[in-house]
């Protein structure tokens, strides 16, 4: 099996990880992560941005506004997010870059700044930020949610942490003034019409601002207002996510075909793309660690380890989705016709775990007649990666991609590639 260095191997992280106790193994990071003894523990430099939003707030409080905010994720609305925004999204993208077709007849192009374009149209729809498809005003919405990514995970950076915060809350002041304001008061108008009967409720778009505009909010408390900090939340991780995982997908698929070229013709096959995210997600995670509190003293019933309460600890999934007890003997390869099945799960923590796993987790990886539904929905990785191979795309043998460099982010920051198909 192809096992050249990845160029992305994360940087080391260790003054600042070193700090907390280090956890890495599968049975008691998925332990932690279930049990009401431990609370969040990240987030706590990018508390401006993030703070009292769903993945920072913990017991009864978060149960009931997560309850509240799966409508967002029903299978009716992954379907509608397929269809209706992803399928048109990449549609104009390639119609885009067909003209850009260069003196050879190939289509070249940045996979990075591509796949930002497509997952900030889907964050924005899931968000309820009106009118991303249009470029001009997408191309803002992008370059101030990338502002705001980069001050929600600056514990991740390596660049002037009071700066990124300082540019985090001025791209937010921008956000919340031309974007999210005016989307939330015309489902405030929306949700009135509603409660007056004026309107059936299917009027009422499931995105997050609708659904906390049924719920009362209205925006007031200013700009560092609970609302606020739940639309950046989903904003970026809705963006940087995928961003971050999918090329990380074609990295690994480039060199497994040049060892299996008897899988080449799979390239566009659904099934075949699932099995090669899954490996992918395994592989490589959002973040350096999770972090975790102690709520009090406690012992791990896996294997009898104690912590004492209020002591942080850092919980490494990378080693943990490589437990060869769990995934086979060949763990740290990537292998796309792995076998999966519900546990552990194909991706192994990479969503999390317990009440914080991640809730945007089937839009990203569709809904799997062998994971979890009988009626299964592509995804959004799927769906972007059977567009790319579908236009036949490689990476472009005469520029390598490079690394991110202004965080600790498992991330490429540039991949070129060629479509030859387009
Ligand atoms: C490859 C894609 C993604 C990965 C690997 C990922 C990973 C994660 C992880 C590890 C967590 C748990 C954080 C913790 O326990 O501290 C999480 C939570 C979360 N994710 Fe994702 N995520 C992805 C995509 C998305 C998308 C597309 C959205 C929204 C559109 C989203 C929204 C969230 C939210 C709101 C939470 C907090 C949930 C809670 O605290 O109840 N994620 N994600």
């Amino acid at each position: 099996m192809s096992q050249r260095p990845h160029p992305t191997a994360p940087a080391s992280v260790s003054e600042f990880l070193d700090q907390f106790p280090r956890v890495d193994t599968y049975a008691e990071i998925d332990e932690i992560l279930r049990s009401p003894d431990f609370v969040q523990g990240s987030h706590f430099e990018s508390k401006p941005v993030f703070g009292g939003s769903l993945v920072v707030i913990d017991g009864p409080e978060h149960r009931q506004r997560r309850k509240m905010l799966m409508g967002m994720f029903s299978h009716a609305a992954l379907r509608r997010n397929e269809k209706e925004i992803l399928a048109p999204a990449i549609r104009h993208a390639f119609d885009a870059l067909a003209a850009t077709r260069g003196a050879d007849g190939l289509v070249r192009v940045d996979l990075v700044p591509l796949l930002r374009s497509l997952t900030i149209v889907i964050s924005a729809h899931v968000t309820g930020v009106d009118g991303a498809e249009e470029p001009t005003r997408r191309a803002r919405l992008q370059a101030l949610v990338s502002k705001l990514e980069a001050a929600s995970g600056v514990e991740w950076s390596t660049r002037d942490h009071t700066e990124v915060m300082a540019e985090g809350v001025a791209a937010r002041r921008e956000l919340i003034r031309d974007f999210l304001q005016p989307a939330l008061d015309r489902r405030i108008a929306l949700a009135a019409q509603v409660r007056a009967g004026e309107r059936p409720e299917a009027d009422m778009p499931m995105d997050l601002l609708g659904l906390l505009a049924l719920h009362g909010e209205d925006g007031s408390g200013g700009e560092d207002a609970q609302i606020w900090r739940e639309c950046a939340l989903f904003l970026v991780a809705g963006t940087q996510t995928t961003s971050h995982a999918l090329p990380h997908i074609v990295w690994h698929l480039d060199p497994w075909w040049a060892d299996h070229p008897e899988h080449r013709a799979r390239a566009a096959d659904i099934e075949f793309l699932r099995g090669a995210a899954n490996e992918s997600l395994r592989l490589h995670q959002p973040v350096p660690a999770l972090l975790r509190i102690a709520a009090r003293d406690t012992v791990l019933e896996c294997n009898g380890r104690a912590f004492r309460q209020g002591e942080r600890i850092a919980l490494f999934f990378s080693a943990a989705n490589r437990d060869a007890a769990l995934y086979g003997s060949d763990v740290d390869s990537f292998n796309p016709l792995r076998p999966f099945g519900r546990k552990p799960p194909p991706w192994g923590l990479t969503f999390g775990s317990g009440a914080h796993t991640c809730i945007g987790r089937a839009l990203v990886t569709g809904l799997s007649q062998r994971y979890d539904d009988a009626d299964p929905t592509h995804g959004t990785i799927v769906g972007v990666l059977q567009a790319l191979y579908q236009a036949g795309a490689a990476l472009d043998p005469a520029q390598p991609p490079k690394r991110n460099t202004d965080s600790y982010h498992d991330a490429f920051a540039s991949m070129p590639i060629v479509l030859h198909h387009l």
